[in-house]
């Protein structure tokens, strides 16, 4: 009898057919069937402790049910105030940074025409700042300001982080000085706490439209809030299609509480396992580059949930195949250290094909007429192969097409499977106590005052 191909014992549970797909079969070298079975428990005993929020760090597991509590009068208010702010804007900025931006640039930029600035647009492009500290890209973003009518979202949970707030200070002015004190405060929207931080506050005092973060969604988690829904809005995509993606998810991850049955605990044991192995480093890649900040929010995610008590997963990110051009080398040769995952587009939306050329001085006529998305999930396919051969185990997470529904499908599968995680990992996955540090010594430096 002819054996049944390995791939299929080791392919996440079959979800419902409109949901992503988990792949682990290239990690079986690696982290065996057995192992797996054997530490089952500790993964279903972490997604216990994130059901039943029962864990450390537990105020803050308000995502969890999140996507199925957003009214139509929530949809309605975020997509009117969008609105609002879309017919007098040809470009919104993004204030905000890490779990304050991250969300909204990986759905917009994966969903939006990849050479965006240089297209006609229904509605504003969206520009950020406050995510670095850079003079000179202040500068050149007021430039553009001074030309293009534009509105601000200014984002911030604490209201106090000084990138955002040196950004805001700069932008409110401009603004101001651009249209008046009336109109301005028109054209500046705040989303934070509901009653502390300097950003509320001053949002009371100007009589902004404001938006508030729940106390209880920390801002790495915080995008299917108003923190991303209202910006996903005024760039024109659906935020009911991002929520309907993570509310579906969200009800097989719940509904599924074994370990056979739940992709995202299996992810998370795996890489897990893996870690434990000595693997130390996940390199998250794409072949689509329009995913690179997807990437950049899964890093966050992570990074930030895991890093902790020295211990956690480093997450790393690359663009295939521009970085088989550059990381290549290294993943395929270099110190044995690292497993990659994979996010895999099943389809392109459009066609673009290789021409036949008579002369074929270029030797390309044996693809003619092959899509360059065909060649492109070739090309994943070698490589794939080539880095497991290398003895780099692969994780594959597929989903269908870029689309908003799939995008908060990812969303949500990557947070649950992150606080699986870090609670196998037995850190608190939801504070952040190490990014104070460089804070402290740069406030100390700055001279500003209370700080000691
Ligand atoms: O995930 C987090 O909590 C952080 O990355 C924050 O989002 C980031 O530091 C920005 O903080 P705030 O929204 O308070 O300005």
């Amino acid at each position: 009898m002819k054996e049944e191909p390995k791939i299929h014992k080791r392919v996440g549970r079959t979800l419902n057919s409109m949901l992503m797909k988990l792949n682990y079969t290239n990690t079986s070298f690696a982290v065996s069937e057995e192992a797996l079975r054997a530490h089952k428990a500790l993964a279903e005993q972490a997604y216990r402790t994130t059901v039943s929020k029962s864990g450390r760090g537990n105020d803050f597991l308000g995502w969890v049910d999140l996507p199925a509590g957003i009214s139509e009068e929530d949809f309605a208010t975020i997509e009117q105030c969008a609105d609002r702010l879309a017919n007098k804007s040809e470009v919104t900025v993004v204030i905000g940074i890490g779990g304050s931006y991250l969300g909204t640039r990986a759905v917009v930029e994966a969903l939006q025409h990849s050479f965006g600035a240089m297209v006609p647009q229904q509605r504003p492009y969206l520009l950020y700042a406050g995510n670095n500290m850079s003079e000179d890209y202040l500068h050149d973003l007021l430039e553009v300001l001074d030309k293009k009518d534009y509105s601000l979202i200014v984002i911030s949970k604490s209201g106090t982080t000084t990138e955002p707030a040196i950004a805001f200070r700069v932008l409110k002015q401009h603004c101001e000085r651009k249209y008046g004190l009336e109109e301005a405060r028109t054209r500046i929207v705040a989303i934070t706490d509901a009653a502390r931080g300097a950003l509320r506050t001053l949002a009371t005092q100007e009589g902004y439209d404001t938006f508030v973060i729940p106390d209880d969604v920390g801002g790495r988690y915080s995008v299917l809030t108003p923190v991303g829904l209202l910006p996903i809005a005024v760039a024109g995509f659906s935020i009911r299609k991002l929520v309907e993606g993570a509310k579906a998810i969200r009800a097989e991850l719940l509904s599924h509480p074994a370990f056979a049955d739940n992709p995202a605990m299996q992810y998370a044991l795996v890489r897990y396992m893996l870690y434990n192995q000595g693997l130390k480093v996940e390199l998250m890649t794409s072949f689509e580059p329009r995913l690179f900040y997807f990437v950049e929010w899964f890093k966050q995610l992570f990074g930030e949930s895991e890093g902790k008590e020295h211990k956690g997963i480093f997450p790393a990110g690359a663009i295939f195949s521009t970085d088989l051009h550059s990381l290549g080398q290294y993943i395929q040769e270099g110190t044995r250290q690292l497993f990659e995952t994979v996010l895999t587009v099943e389809k392109a939306h459009h066609h673009v094909e290789i021409p036949f050329d008579e002369k074929n001085t270029d030797g390309l006529n044996y693809l003619q007429h092959r899509s360059i998305d065909e060649i492109c999930h070739i090309a994943q396919q070698g490589t794939c192969q080539a880095h497991v051969s290398g003895e780099v185990p692969n994780i594959e997470i597929t989903i269908p097409e870029l689309s908003e529904h799939h995008l908060g499908e990812l969303i949500y599968f990557f947070e649950f499977s992150c606080a699986v995680s870090g609670y196998m990992l037995d850190v608190n996955p939801f504070d952040q106590p190490g990014v104070e540090a460089y804070k402290r010594n740069m406030f100390l430096l700055l001279g500003k005052p209370g700080v000691k």
